[in-house]
């Protein structure tokens, strides 16, 4: 049975303070949640913690971004190895903010998949098209072209540490989401391409998130879809209560 998640993605929101404000707020409302695993992923400075606040909780945290690179010269950037060394053993990758405003493409991202998977740790692999592409109908086309060129190259045995998101471009921070039938026609489309890929049991295992303006009076009803395992959420991952009654949802 594959896991169902619910995944916070805070992007470049809440200091020190506030971060430990929302975690504790987070820690009482999520106490209670059951029926899927919880993750938030809050930027650098706030991982390690993050990662003390949670302890004994059942909430899991993650790096948003990562370097491919084991270590070096490269100023501002940080390591696998500096992650799991305070505790994290997931991180985010080729989110489409990352891909559009710091340009990383798809070879790129196939490198850090390699790194990070190197060290042991959990991919939560984020791709998705952009509005031109869903108008000119070529979303399938792009959606499989991230997946072949960025994550196809990996061995069938990496796909257990793989939680794949797609989230379309046109949805993200915009308030417009896709219909709970566009996610599931996407979602049932990427199984497919992966059992196509590798094997049926592999695209049965993988747990497969929708994000994209999920808010907790949208949840239940992309939850509910047959390919949708679970949430990326932005926004309303910034909110306690919100949060938790989305990873509630199901
Ligand atoms: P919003 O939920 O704010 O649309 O952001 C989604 C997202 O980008 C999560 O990674």
């Amino acid at each position: 049975m594959r896991k169902k998640i619910v995944a916070g993605n805070w992007k470049m929101n809440k200091n020190l303070a506030d971060a430990g404000t929302l975690l504790s707020d987070l820690k009482s409302k999520l106490g209670q949640v059951s029926g899927a695993e919880v993750i938030v992923a809050p930027t650098f400075t706030n991982l390690q913690s993050t990662v003390e606040a949670l302890k004994g909780s059942n909430i899991q945290v993650s790096a948003q971004n990562m370097h491919q690179a084991e270590n070096g010269a490269f100023t501002g950037e940080i390591s696998a190895d500096m992650l799991t060394s305070v505790g994290v053993q997931t991180v985010i990758l080729g989110h489409s903010e990352r891909r559009a405003y710091f340009g990383e493409t798809d070879a790129l991202l196939a490198e850090k998949v390699n790194t990070a998977l190197a060290h042991g740790m959990k991919v939560i692999f984020c791709f998705g098209e952009e509005l031109e592409d869903r108008k000119s109908e070529n979303h399938f086309k792009v959606v499989e072209g991230q997946l072949k060129n960025g994550l196809f190259h990996i061995e069938a045995s990496a796909w257990k540490n793989i939680v794949l998101a797609y989230e379309p471009v046109w949805a993200i921070g915009t308030g417009e989401t896709a219909s709970p039938e566009q996610a599931q026609e996407m979602h049932a489309f990427i199984r497919k391409t992966i059992e196509q890929s590798y094997t049926a049991a592999i695209a049965e295992e993988v747990s497969i998130l929708y994000g994209g303006s999920v808010k907790p009076a949208n949840a239940a009803e992309i939850f509910a879809k047959a390919d949708v395992d679970g949430g990326l959420i932005g926004g309303a991952a910034l909110d306690a209560e919100g949060f938790a009654a989305i990873a509630g949802s199901f």
